[in-house]
């Protein structure tokens, strides 16, 4: 077992690094306080690879791992989880599945443009009335003769209104719950498709949150994604994916929350020493140091279970479950080592602890990975085979 990273996954950590304290962070705090997304950041990104780097290269795709794609996950988040979202979410949620689920036709068509970053592209999933009962959703998917006709409302969809391309769920089987659900990929200027942004969150105010509002489009049978009622199917495991992502990156706060508050806890002075010689300040730093630490272990063993291909829908999981809530915490922490300058936004920590509270609640609940947990512990959730699995990563086909 060796648990060191590769000579070329630090090169990537190095350079993601590199990319979040020299072109997010000097920006990211007039974004999130005017609420706009950092369109800047977007050819950046995609000019480093991010937006395609576990893609082979026949894709137009970085050609790297998913280990690859849990550092540079961490690394951007380290400078703001708006764009972390922005790749969890284009590459996590739509690229991937595609490339799991994708017909040969499919790939080649959409992988490219997708890895390049021509343009954006979301997931939606959830609806007003359907976050956590996936099964529950009501929008429709209808057959006409070479065509379905899609009517529904999605809600709370990171990159609604900045996305070309949707990656959409409804059911064209209504009376089979879940089974019932199918996925299809729809673009924007089709009739009937809308989009719009949520306003007043209380965080991510840097990432675009929106609804799709779907009247009767008209969607080619080639832009349906796998088989009729695999959708509750794609839709998991694209988020065994984008979850993987979210863990990562929760651990890039971790590490700004740690730094920010090892820098501010030497320098600050109170009855005559500086604050990090206090014993209650080091408990949570040291906390924050464990939270890495341990996070870090599983996303990595996440990302290497993924280069196998072997399924890791419980490991993410845990990962997601454990560093999202670590963030919190660790977030949570660093606004108290700073005092009342951590209530401001002179400092960074005040929004890393609201970004935080979003990823506790998106991609499955604290609550719900606890009850999948439970559920494999129990011995009443067993994974079983896909027709489509995502393929193990292979240097030869990638490169
Ligand atoms: N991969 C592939 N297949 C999977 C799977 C996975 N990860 N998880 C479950 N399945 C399969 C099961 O094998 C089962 O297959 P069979 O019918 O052949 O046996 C089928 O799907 C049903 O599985 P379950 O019985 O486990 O389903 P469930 O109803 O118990 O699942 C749940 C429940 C865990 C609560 C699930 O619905 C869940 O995770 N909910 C949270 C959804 C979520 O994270 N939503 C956020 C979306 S993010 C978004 O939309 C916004 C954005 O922009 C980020």
């Amino acid at each position: 077992m060796d648990f060191r990273l590769s000579e070329e996954h630090r090169m990537v950590e190095k350079m993601v690094y590199d990319f979040a304290r020299e072109q997010i962070v000097p920006i990211i705090k007039e974004h999130d306080r005017t609420h706009t997304y950092p369109h800047e950041l977007v050819p950046q990104m995609a000019k480093l690879g991010f937006l395609g780097i576990c893609l082979p290269c026949r894709y137009d795709g970085a050609g790297m791992d998913y280990l690859s794609l849990g550092i540079v996950s961490e690394g951007v988040e380290f400078g703001d989880s708006s764009c972390r979202e922005t790749i969890a979410v284009h590459l996590g949620l739509h690229a991937l599945p595609i490339f799991q689920w994708g017909t040969e036709e499919q790939k080649a068509e959409h992988l490219p443009p997708l890895a390049r970053g021509d343009y954006l592209a979301c997931f939606g999933l959830t609806e007003p009335n359907a976050g956590s009962d996936v099964g529950g959703l009501l929008s429709t998917a209808r057959r006409d003769g070479s065509d379905y006709i899609l009517n529904g409302e999605k809600m709370w969809i990171t990159l609604a209104d900045v996305a070309e391309r949707f990656l959409v769920f409804a059911k064209t089987d209504p009376g089979r719950g879940a089974r019932g659900i199918t996925a299809f990929i729809l673009e924007r200027g089709w009739q009937g498709l809308t989009t719009g942004t949520i306003e007043g969150k209380m965080g991510v105010h840097a990432s675009n949150t929106g609804w799709i509002s779907m009247s009767d489009v008209r969607v080619p049978v080639s832009h349906r994604l796998g088989e009729e009622g695999e959708g509750f199917k794609i839709a998991m495991s694209a988020l065994d994916n984008a979850r993987y992502t979210v863990a990562a990156g929760a651990n890039g706060v971790i590490k700004a929350c740690m730094e920010a508050s090892i820098l501010y806890a030497k320098e600050r002075t109170t009855f005559g020493r500086p604050i990090a010689e206090y014993q209650l300040v080091q408990q949570m730093i040291a906390n924050m140091q464990m939270s890495l630490d341990v996070g870090q272990l599983l996303v990595w063993k996440a990302g290497w279970l993924k280069n196998l291909g072997i399924r890791n829908t419980r490991e993410t999981s845990m990962a997601k479950w454990y560093c999202t809530d670590a963030a919190r915490r660790s977030a949570d922490d660093a606004v108290q080592i700073h005092g009342a300058y951590g209530y401001s936004d002179e400092y960074i920590v005040e929004r890393h602890l609201r970004n935080t509270k979003s990823a506790v609640i998106y991609e499955g609940t604290s609550q719900i990975h606890t009850l999948v947990q439970a559920a494999y512990a129990l011995g009443e959730r067993v994974d079983r085979p896909m027709r489509c699995e995502l393929p193990a990563y292979d240097p030869e086909l990638w490169g």
